[in-house]
Parts: C-alpha cells; structure tokens; sequence
C-alpha cells in the first residue's frame, strides 16, 4: 500500500494536505514535559500545561480540515505529574541522555500545580478539543498489562493511558463489526468474557466445535461462530489490554540505516572487560546509534483502523467509504451448552470460576445474536472503483501507524519533525513489507 513519511513540522506539512483527504487519524503526540526528541520545533516542551494545551488546540483544528466529515480521530495521551522544581535545566530530572538523545536541554516548566499533582493532560486535551467543535465521542482505556515500575510508595503504580476517539459530525464511519471481540462462553449469561479479569490477556478461548450447529445455516464459518461452541461476538468494550513492546530497531544515523531483528543480533559488538558497550555499523560508526522510545504496540491501534476505515476501500473518485453489508442471526440459547444448567453447574464443568458467577444462580441464557458479513456496498453514486483508504499520523515517530495501515491494505500519510525518525519510519515500514512495499 503506499505509505508516505513526510519530514518536517506537521504544522506546516498539514497545510499541504488537501481538505478532507484522509479518513482516519490515529496518533500519539509528544506528552507534555516528558521527552525531548532533540529536534527544534518539537512539540511538548512548552512552558505550561495551558501552552501544551493550546498548541494541540491549533494543531487539530489543521487536522480537522484534512479529515473527511465522516471521519474518526484517535488520540493517545497519557498523563504526567507536576513537578516544577525538578523540570528544566540541563538535566531534566531523571529523563537524563540515554532517553534524550547527546545533548538534552530543557527549558523550565512553570505549572503553578502543586508538586507531585497528576495533571490531567488528557482530559484538559480533550476538554480543549471539545470546546473547540470536536465530538469527544469515547474514551479508551489503555491498560497496560507491563507498566513502567515505578519506585512510588505514596500511590499506586500508573499501567494504562488514554485513547480519545474524537469525531467532526455526529454521523460518521464507524466499522464496529471489523473490532468486535469474540466471546466464548456466553456474555448473556454475564460470566466472564475474554476481557474479564480472569482472563485478561484478551485471547479468546480456543473455539471448540460440539455437535454441528443445531437448526442453523450450514455455512462452515458460520457454523463454527454459532455452533454449541459458543462463540460469539459482541460490541467491542472501552477497556483494551494490550501489552506494550521495546522498540527493538535500531537506526544508524550517520548512514542512515535501519536494523532490526537478526539484521541487528548480526552487527559486532565491542566490548569492554567481556561487557558489551558498543554496537558497531556496518559503515564503522559506533556512536550515531538512534532508538525511538515511545511506539506504539501494534496490536493497540490496529482497532482503531480497522474500525474507522473501510477494509473494502473507498470510491475512487470521492473517497466515500465502502460499507459492510451484515445478515443478524438470532439463535434461541437453548441450543447452547450451558442453556438450561444452573450457574453452579457450570461452574462444576470447571470452564468459569465460582466466584464470577456467583448470584447468577438460575440465570436464563438470552439469545445469541451473530453478526455475519454477507458483503460490500459503495456509499456513493460514483459507481467508480475501490480504493485503499487513508490513515492519517501527524505524529510518525518510527512509523507504527503506517506499519499497520499497510499490513492492513490501508494507506498512510505519516508526519515526522525529527530527519532520523522519519527515515527509520520509512526502512521499518518497508522491511516490514518487504517485496510488495510502496514507501516513499
Ligand atoms: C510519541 S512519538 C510518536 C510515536 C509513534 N506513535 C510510533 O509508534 O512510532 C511523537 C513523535 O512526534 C514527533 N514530533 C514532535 N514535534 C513534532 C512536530 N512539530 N511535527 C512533527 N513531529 C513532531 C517526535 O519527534 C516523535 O517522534
Ligand atoms: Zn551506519
Ligand atoms: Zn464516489
């Protein structure tokens, strides 16, 4: 899919976008006070809360005319705590040059918050946003299964962020079929799904497939979502689990090249008392060596492309998305395993835990809806061809969203300030592709 990495301010590059050209935004910009990508112009080392704030205000409202108005925007921030006295000088607290880069300079943070005070980036962003005409239409929680440890003993330790889904009409595309969660056992019945707390690592329990779907089509894939295994599906929820991952590329940035994988485990490596210290280039260069801190999993936003562009494409003409044609199955659940047996035998077939169904004692299993994709229809009157949709990153970093957009057959247009990190966007989404890339 073409994948196109823009270097420069996104302030200025989004002013050569054409209106309504994208129809999905999905970005992580740079958090208020916490890095220092070594590059001026960068955004999220201003002054005050109420600057950062401001700066997002006007950089949206640039996005805003780029989005189609049937578009979707997912934002992910996350939150810091005050801390005035620390922030600035050279030093920049405990953020020292391994994070930042060689030559890490940071200007003072006036927040006038209390020290120590969470500060809320999130929700004054969005909050911002909203005033400013956007529709704040959810919020996401981002929970991290592996945070950050953090050495605090006065509060708990912070495992999730936020994803914001930000809208520009009260009607737009929204593929909710394309993200939702599979669910194993009978939600209906309220026992735990697989995003309950017994089973927080979001993989569905392995279908399995009983006696062919009683009275039900005999489809195979339909059998298999409708059959008494109970698997079934349901509205995608506003709690995702997703680990996050190190970033494990590694850019040269005096040849400008990018290593990741066995490419990487094959460079030399110097060595000082049988410690390794230094990774050696292929060009020589040991100290040109650039990492990119803060990506994205992949796994947290390929729902949000999934969802808010079409997997079929757009009109080629107008950009319309394609929509889903779907066919609703409703079954009686009385064709289900569990249908008919109380709560706590179930419980004794070992398959959910007593205590989640306790007071479920009796509970009546409600019928099983499923949702079947039978297939696609244009939106427009064009009657011209199918195109990939378009992401939009404002915010490219090392290229995630345009790694997932192309895996995903979308488009992306991704926006970088820093010259390293958008030419390490461009080798990793290429590498990634491999023979089929169009990265330029
Ligand atoms: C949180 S990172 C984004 C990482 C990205 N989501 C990924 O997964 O690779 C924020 C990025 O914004 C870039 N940035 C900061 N100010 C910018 C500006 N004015 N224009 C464009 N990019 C900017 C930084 O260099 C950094 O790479
Ligand atoms: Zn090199
Ligand atoms: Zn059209």
């Amino acid at each position: 899919m073409p994948i196109k990495v823009l270097q420069g301010d996104c302030r200025d590059l989004l002013k050569t976008l054409p209106d309504r050209s994208v129809h999905c935004v999905v970005t992580s910009p740079p958090y208020f006070g916490l890095r220092d990508y070594g590059v001026e112009a960068q955004i999220g080392l201003e002054a005050s809360p109420a600057a950062y704030v401001a700066e997002m205000v006007r950089l949206f409202r640039e996005v805003q005319r780029v989005l189609r108005d049937d578009g979707t925007m997912w934002v992910n921030l996350g939150d810091s705590y005050a801390n005035d006295d620390k922030w600035g000088g050279t030093t920049g607290g405990k953020h020292v040059s391994g994070l930042h880069g060689l030559n890490p300079t940071r200007e003072r943070r006036t927040t006038g918050i209390t020290a120590k005070s969470l500060i809320g980036i999130p929700w004054r962003v969005a909050f911002a946003l909203q005033d400013d005409g956007w529709t704040l239409r959810q919020e996401i929680i981002w929970n991290k299964p592996n945070p950050m440890p953090e050495s605090v003993e006065d509060r708990c330790t912070k495992s999730h962020e936020h994803i914001f889904l930000f809208t520009k009409s009260s009607r737009y595309f929204f593929d909710n079929v394309a993200i939702h969660e599979q669910v194993t056992g009978g939600s209906h019945m309220r026992v735990p799904g697989p995003n309950s707390l017994e089973n927080v690592d979001r993989v569905p329990r392995a279908r399995k497939r009983s006696k062919a779907g009683i009275g039900v089509k005999a489809n195979e894939s339909f059998e298999a979502a409708t059959s008494g295994a109970l698997v079934e599906t349901r509205n995608r929820r506003t709690v995702w689990t997703v680990a996050s991952q190190p970033f494990t590329g590694e850019f040269c940035g005096s040849c400008q090249t990018f290593f990741e994988g066995a490419d990487l485990a094959r460079l030399r490596v110097i060595k000082a008392d049988g410690v390794p210290t230094r990774r050696v280039c292929k060009c020589g260069d040991t100290e040109g060596w650039v990492a990119h801190f803060a990506v994205f999993p992949p796994d947290l936003i390929e729902p949000c492309i999934k969802a808010g562009t079409s997997e079929r494409g757009c009109c080629a003409n107008c950009g319309s998305p394609w929509e889903r044609m779907t066919f609703k199955t409703k079954r009686n659940a009385s064709n289900s395993a569990l249908a008919g047996r109380t709560a706590e035998e179930i419980a004794d077939s070992g398959k959910w835990s007593g205590d989640a169904l306790e007071g479920n004692a009796g509970l009546k299993a409600g019928p099983i809806i499923t949702t079947e994709t039978i297939g696609w229809k244009p939106t427009c009157a064009c009657a011209a061809p199918a195109r990939p949709c378009t992401v939009l990153d404002p915010f490219g970093g090392a290229g995630t969203t345009g790694l997932v957009a192309d895996r995903l057959g979308r488009s992306a247009v991704l926006l970088e300030l820093n010259p390293n990190y958008a030419e390490m966007a461009r080798q990793r989404v290429r590498g990634d592709a491999r023979l089929f890339a169009e990265v330029s």
